[in-house]
């Protein structure tokens, strides 16, 4: 959109109804996540075997998730750093970590399907939310024990009252980041002593449409 949201204060209703329009229209071009059908991930790869079994930190796979505003999914190159050793134990281990491999040596991405996804007429970003304080927990759940993703599995189905009514809640913060259970976990991972840190302020989102509909 192309309106910034200073303009649009000043324009007012008129421009708000019109933009409303705009959006309206571009809702159509977005296929629905029910209309995206039967989904198979080109390899079977397990959130509880890698940060549930094995405690690989979420962030370790997710390195963008706090300088940008996608958390992205890891390069081939991070699963050839263990898996040139790691070759699996089960037989269906062993036949999912060699198509690993096999992406390796003809040097092509894995072509993961994304399963959260927000319309392209929303903004959302991991950046400020991660730096906020929040932990992976709070949207994601508890992804330790998520054996596969899809539309099922997913925790939140990222609708506008979801962000919504988060945005309007006052999360106690301490020093500045959220306190309190948010704080416990990182990627469902204990932080000792977080919870302990008593809450001295609030923060909220914004309910400004052109926070989230740039
Ligand atoms: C060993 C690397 C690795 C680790 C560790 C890891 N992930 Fe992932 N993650 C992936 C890969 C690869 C995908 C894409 C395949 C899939 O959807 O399962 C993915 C997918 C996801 C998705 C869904 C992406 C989409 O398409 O919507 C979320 C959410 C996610 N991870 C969150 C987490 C959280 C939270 C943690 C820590 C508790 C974590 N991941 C730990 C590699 C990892
Ligand atoms: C930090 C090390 C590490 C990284 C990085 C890693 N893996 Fe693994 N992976 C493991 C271990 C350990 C196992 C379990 C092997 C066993 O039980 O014998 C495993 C198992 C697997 C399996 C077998 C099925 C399952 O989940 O149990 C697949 C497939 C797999 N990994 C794919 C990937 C992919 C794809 C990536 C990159 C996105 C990746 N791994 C990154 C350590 C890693
Ligand atoms: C405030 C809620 C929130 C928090 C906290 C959060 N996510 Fe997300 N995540 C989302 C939303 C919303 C999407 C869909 C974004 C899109 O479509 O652009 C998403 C998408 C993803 C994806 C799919 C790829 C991408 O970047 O779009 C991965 C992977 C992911 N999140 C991992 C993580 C990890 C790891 C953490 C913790 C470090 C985390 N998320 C924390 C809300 C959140
Ligand atoms: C768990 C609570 C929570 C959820 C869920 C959440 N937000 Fe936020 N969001 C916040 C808070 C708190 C802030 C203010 C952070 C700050 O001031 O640093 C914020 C800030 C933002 C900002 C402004 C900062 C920036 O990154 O530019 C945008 C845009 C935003 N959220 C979009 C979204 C969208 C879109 C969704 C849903 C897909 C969403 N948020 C879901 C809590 C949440
Ligand atoms: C915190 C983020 C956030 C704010 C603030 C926000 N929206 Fe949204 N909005 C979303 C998300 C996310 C979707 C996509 C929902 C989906 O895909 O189901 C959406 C979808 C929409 C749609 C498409 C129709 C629909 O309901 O799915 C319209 C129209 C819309 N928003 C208008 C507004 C207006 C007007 C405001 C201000 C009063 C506003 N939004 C404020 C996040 C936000």
């Amino acid at each position: 959109m192309l309106i910034t949201g200073f303009r649009m204060k000043r324009l007012g209703q008129n421009v708000i109804r019109r933009a409303l329009a705009v959006l309206a229209a571009s809702m159509l071009a977005v296929p629905s996540l029910a209309l995206a059908g039967d989904f198979t991930q080109p390899i079977k790869f397990s959130h509880v075997t890698h940060a549930g079994k094995n405690e690989v930190p979420c962030e370790f796979c997710h390195i963008y998730a706090r300088r940008s505003i996608t958390s992205g999914i890891p390069p081939v190159r991070t699963c050839f750093g263990c898996h040139q050793v790691v070759s699996g134990t089960t037989d269906e281990q062993k036949t999912e970590i060699k198509k690993v491999l096999e992406y390796w040596e003809r040097q092509e991405p894995i072509p993961w399907k994304k399963v959260h996804d927000v319309p392209d007429f929303v903004y959302f970003s991991h950046k400020r939310h991660i730096q906020i304080g929040f932990d992976c927990t709070q949207c994601h759940g508890d992804v330790t024990k998520v054996e596969e993703w899809n539309f099922d599995t997913m925790k939140q189905q990222l609708s506008m009252g979801w962000c919504v009514k988060c945005h309007i809640t006052q999360h106690p913060t301490a020093n500045g980041k959220i306190a309190g259970p948010a704080r416990k976990t990182r990627g469902a991972a204990v932080i000792s002593g977080a919870a302990k840190v008593q809450p001295d302020g609030h923060i909220s989102g914004s309910k400004d449409c052109f926070i989230c509909h740039k």
